[in-house]
């Protein structure tokens, strides 16, 4: 009886050591792993006649936008402006996904880019890149 308590005292002691001994590496290989800031931001809009909602993102710079732009009434479209051939249709009740990577400061409007009645024309909404 009295050996095993020994024994086990002793078996303690030593997971006591391994654990001191193990801890701080692990901690320093955890620390060295950095996780960087997420590089996606999924953003979802929703297209109506005839606005996007939210019609103003914050998007900070150096970030991957997936625009899930769902429309809702009716069919629109979405176009980034000085994205060469970024328009694409969506149609009533579904969702498509635009990326766009946020490179440079500043304010970069989107818009609606199909034709979806009288109000088309002031479908728009803006992103703020800083
Ligand atoms: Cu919505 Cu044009």
């Amino acid at each position: 009886m009295h050996s095993s308590r020994v024994i086990l005292a002793a078996f303690v002691f030593a997971l006591v050591l391994i654990l001191a001994a193990v801890r701080p590496s692990s901690t320093a290989a955890a620390a060295s792993v950095q996780t960087p800031a997420p590089a996606i931001q999924v953003i979802e809009l929703k297209a109506t006649k005839y606005e996007f909602t939210p019609g103003k993102v914050d998007i900070p710079i150096g970030t991957t936008v997936q625009f899930k732009i769902t429309a809702v009434d009716h069919d629109h479209g979405f176009e980034i402006e000085g994205v060469k051939d970024s328009c694409v249709t969506i149609k009533k009740g579904e969702t498509k996904t635009v990326e766009y990577k946020a490179t440079t400061a500043g304010k970069v409007s989107f818009k609606c880019c199909h034709l979806c009645g009288i109000g088309h024309g002031k479908m728009k909404g803006e992103m703020t890149v800083k």
